[in-house]
């Protein structure tokens, strides 16, 4: 059943090499959008993992963009509420922000101050997990708000970067590794 879910997802990434950039292997998650099924086979899978390891879950938060698509869906799902972590300069009133080091120069993610309660389970989501810079800005941002993160949810885990090990103590569940 699970391994059935598995194959509608997996068969819908696309690899394309040399994007952005020459050396770079890029997974498009595109095509599972486009696929009524692949898509609630996702969620499908997120819920199930979800249900069976966290008793209590308080809110699901989705890092720009593409942690986006999926996030909402999965919220909807548990029946909770979704937050967004948005690229700096894109959210209104007060906001908490975290920088981070890409590969050339620096990013900043921030989440508006009263998203996040004090206290709160969370789970962060998102397409991807490469170097693991993003989540883990991610997760100092819910750490500052005093909130416990649960676990990182991603579709895409690429092995050979080492993410996971950047996000110790905090879990990574990921559907397709690379
Ligand atoms: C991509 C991907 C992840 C991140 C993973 O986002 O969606 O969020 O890179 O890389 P990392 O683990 O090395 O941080 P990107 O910022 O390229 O663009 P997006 O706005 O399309 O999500
Ligand atoms: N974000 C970072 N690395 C990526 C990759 N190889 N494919 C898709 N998105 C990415
Ligand atoms: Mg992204």
């Amino acid at each position: 059943e699970s391994e059935n879910k598995l194959q509608l997802v997996h068969r819908r990434v696309r690899a394309f090499p040399d994007f952005p950039k020459t050396g770079v292997l890029f997974r498009d998650i595109c095509p599972i959008l486009k696929d009524p099924a692949a898509l609630t086979a996702v969620i499908d899978l997120f819920e199930e993992h979800v249900r069976k390891k966290h008793e209590q879950v308080d809110l699901i938060i989705g890092l720009d963009a593409r942690g986006f698509l999926f996030g909402p869906l999965l919220a909807q799902r548990l029946g909770v509420g979704f937050v967004l972590i948005r690229k700096k300069g894109k959210l209104p009133g007060a906001t908490v922000s975290v920088a981070y080091d890409l590969e050339y120069g620096k990013a900043e993610v921030e989440v508006q101050e009263d998203a996040v309660a004090e206290g709160q389970k969370v789970l962060l989501i998102d397409d991807l997990l490469a170097t693991g810079g993003t989540m883990s800005a991610a997760v100092e941002l819910v750490k500052k708000q005093q909130a416990q993160v649960l676990d990182c949810l991603v579709l895409v885990e690429l092995k050979e970067l080492n993410g996971r090990d950047k996000l110790k103590p905090h879990g990574v569940f990921s559907l397709l590794q690379y």
